[in-house]
Protein backbone atom coordinates (compact mmCIF):
# COMPACT_ATOMS: atom_id res chain seq x y z
CA UNK A 1 0.00 0.00 0.00
CA UNK A 2 3.02 2.25 1.10
CA UNK A 3 4.75 1.64 -2.05
CA UNK A 4 1.85 1.61 -4.76
CA UNK A 5 1.24 5.25 -2.67
CA UNK A 6 5.00 6.36 -3.33
CA UNK A 7 4.99 5.22 -6.76
CA UNK A 8 2.07 7.45 -7.43
CA UNK A 9 3.94 10.34 -5.82
CA UNK A 10 6.72 9.69 -7.65
CA UNK A 11 5.16 9.50 -10.85
CA UNK A 12 2.97 12.74 -10.16
CA UNK A 13 6.26 14.58 -9.17
CA UNK A 14 7.78 13.52 -12.78
CA UNK A 15 4.53 14.54 -15.01
CA UNK A 16 4.66 18.19 -13.01
CA UNK A 17 8.08 18.69 -13.02
CA UNK A 18 8.67 17.91 -17.27
CA UNK A 19 5.51 19.45 -17.99
CA UNK A 20 6.31 22.82 -17.60
CA UNK A 21 9.79 22.77 -19.05
CA UNK A 22 8.82 21.99 -21.93
CA UNK A 23 6.49 24.48 -22.22
CA UNK A 24 8.83 27.19 -20.94
CA UNK A 25 11.52 26.14 -23.65
CA UNK A 26 9.04 26.27 -26.22
CA UNK A 27 8.12 30.36 -24.55
CA UNK A 28 11.41 30.85 -24.86
CA UNK A 29 12.02 29.97 -28.28
CA UNK A 30 9.01 32.39 -29.39
CA UNK A 31 9.79 35.25 -26.96
CA UNK A 32 13.49 35.27 -28.01
CA UNK A 33 15.43 37.89 -30.12
CA UNK A 34 16.49 36.47 -33.04
CA UNK A 35 18.34 33.58 -33.68
CA UNK A 36 21.90 34.08 -36.06
CA UNK A 37 20.33 32.56 -39.11
CA UNK A 38 17.59 35.78 -38.24
CA UNK A 39 20.14 38.29 -38.05
CA UNK A 40 22.24 36.90 -40.85
CA UNK A 41 18.69 37.32 -42.79
CA UNK A 42 18.36 40.42 -41.29
CA UNK A 43 21.74 41.82 -42.97
CA UNK A 44 20.42 40.80 -46.19
CA UNK A 45 16.87 42.51 -45.55
CA UNK A 46 18.69 45.30 -44.60
CA UNK A 47 21.47 45.07 -47.52
CA UNK A 48 18.68 45.19 -50.16
CA UNK A 49 15.94 47.09 -49.07
CA UNK A 50 17.88 49.99 -47.25
CA UNK A 51 19.47 51.52 -49.76
CA UNK A 52 16.49 52.48 -52.07
CA UNK A 53 16.38 55.42 -50.82
CA UNK A 54 19.51 56.49 -49.45
CA UNK A 55 22.62 55.40 -48.79
CA UNK A 56 22.83 52.50 -46.24
CA UNK A 57 23.23 53.39 -43.05
CA UNK A 58 25.87 52.52 -40.35
CA UNK A 59 24.38 50.23 -37.91
CA UNK A 60 27.07 51.46 -35.10
CA UNK A 61 25.84 55.05 -36.02
CA UNK A 62 23.00 55.02 -33.66
CA UNK A 63 22.41 53.25 -30.62
CA UNK A 64 19.80 50.32 -29.87
CA UNK A 65 17.33 52.95 -28.83
CA UNK A 66 17.59 55.13 -31.60
CA UNK A 67 17.24 52.41 -33.92
CA UNK A 68 13.59 51.25 -32.43
CA UNK A 69 12.67 54.89 -33.89
CA UNK A 70 14.35 54.73 -36.92
CA UNK A 71 12.81 51.11 -37.99
CA UNK A 72 9.63 52.25 -36.52
CA UNK A 73 9.82 55.43 -39.23
CA UNK A 74 12.25 53.06 -42.16
CA UNK A 75 10.31 49.33 -41.96
CA UNK A 76 6.45 50.67 -43.47
CA UNK A 77 8.77 52.70 -45.88
CA UNK A 78 10.57 49.84 -46.99
CA UNK A 79 7.38 47.28 -46.82
CA UNK A 80 9.54 44.68 -44.48
CA UNK A 81 6.43 42.52 -42.24
CA UNK A 82 6.83 42.76 -38.47
CA UNK A 83 8.92 39.24 -38.68
CA UNK A 84 11.81 41.39 -41.10
CA UNK A 85 11.45 44.64 -39.27
CA UNK A 86 12.25 42.76 -36.42
CA UNK A 87 15.25 40.72 -38.19
CA UNK A 88 16.48 43.97 -39.66
CA UNK A 89 16.39 45.35 -36.14
CA UNK A 90 18.34 42.97 -34.60
CA UNK A 91 20.47 43.02 -36.80
CA UNK A 92 21.50 46.45 -36.84
CA UNK A 93 21.86 46.25 -32.68
CA UNK A 94 23.77 43.46 -33.18
CA UNK A 95 27.19 45.15 -34.83
CA UNK A 96 29.49 45.90 -32.57
CA UNK A 97 30.46 49.28 -31.94
C1 LIG B 1 10.95 54.56 -49.46
C2 LIG B 1 12.24 55.19 -49.18
C3 LIG B 1 13.01 54.66 -47.98
C4 LIG B 1 13.33 53.37 -47.66
C5 LIG B 1 12.97 52.09 -48.40
C6 LIG B 1 14.12 53.44 -46.44
N1 LIG B 1 14.30 54.74 -46.06
FE1 LIG B 1 15.43 55.39 -44.51
N2 LIG B 1 14.96 57.30 -44.96
C7 LIG B 1 14.13 57.71 -45.99
C8 LIG B 1 14.01 59.16 -45.95
C9 LIG B 1 13.16 59.99 -46.92
C10 LIG B 1 14.81 59.61 -44.89
C11 LIG B 1 15.04 61.04 -44.39
C12 LIG B 1 13.82 61.65 -43.78
C13 LIG B 1 13.35 60.93 -42.54
O1 LIG B 1 14.12 60.83 -41.55
O2 LIG B 1 12.22 60.44 -42.55
C14 LIG B 1 15.40 58.43 -44.30
C15 LIG B 1 16.28 58.44 -43.23
C16 LIG B 1 16.86 57.34 -42.65
C17 LIG B 1 17.82 57.37 -41.59
C18 LIG B 1 18.37 58.60 -40.89
C19 LIG B 1 17.56 58.88 -39.66
C20 LIG B 1 18.20 59.95 -38.80
O3 LIG B 1 17.60 60.23 -37.76
O4 LIG B 1 19.25 60.47 -39.17
C21 LIG B 1 18.15 56.09 -41.29
C22 LIG B 1 19.12 55.60 -40.22
C23 LIG B 1 17.37 55.25 -42.17
N3 LIG B 1 16.61 56.03 -43.00
C24 LIG B 1 17.40 53.88 -42.15
C25 LIG B 1 16.66 53.07 -43.01
C26 LIG B 1 16.62 51.63 -42.90
C27 LIG B 1 17.34 50.80 -41.85
C28 LIG B 1 15.84 51.20 -43.92
C29 LIG B 1 15.45 49.74 -44.23
C30 LIG B 1 14.64 49.08 -43.25
C31 LIG B 1 15.39 52.36 -44.66
N4 LIG B 1 15.91 53.47 -44.05
C32 LIG B 1 14.60 52.32 -45.80
C33 LIG B 1 13.55 56.89 -46.92
C34 LIG B 1 13.62 55.52 -46.97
Amino acid sequence: MKNILLTGLAIGLLSVSCTPKSNAATEAQKVSTSTAEQIAQGKTIFENACKRCHELPEPTKFTSVEWVGIMNSMAPKAKLSDEQHQWVYDYVVSVKK
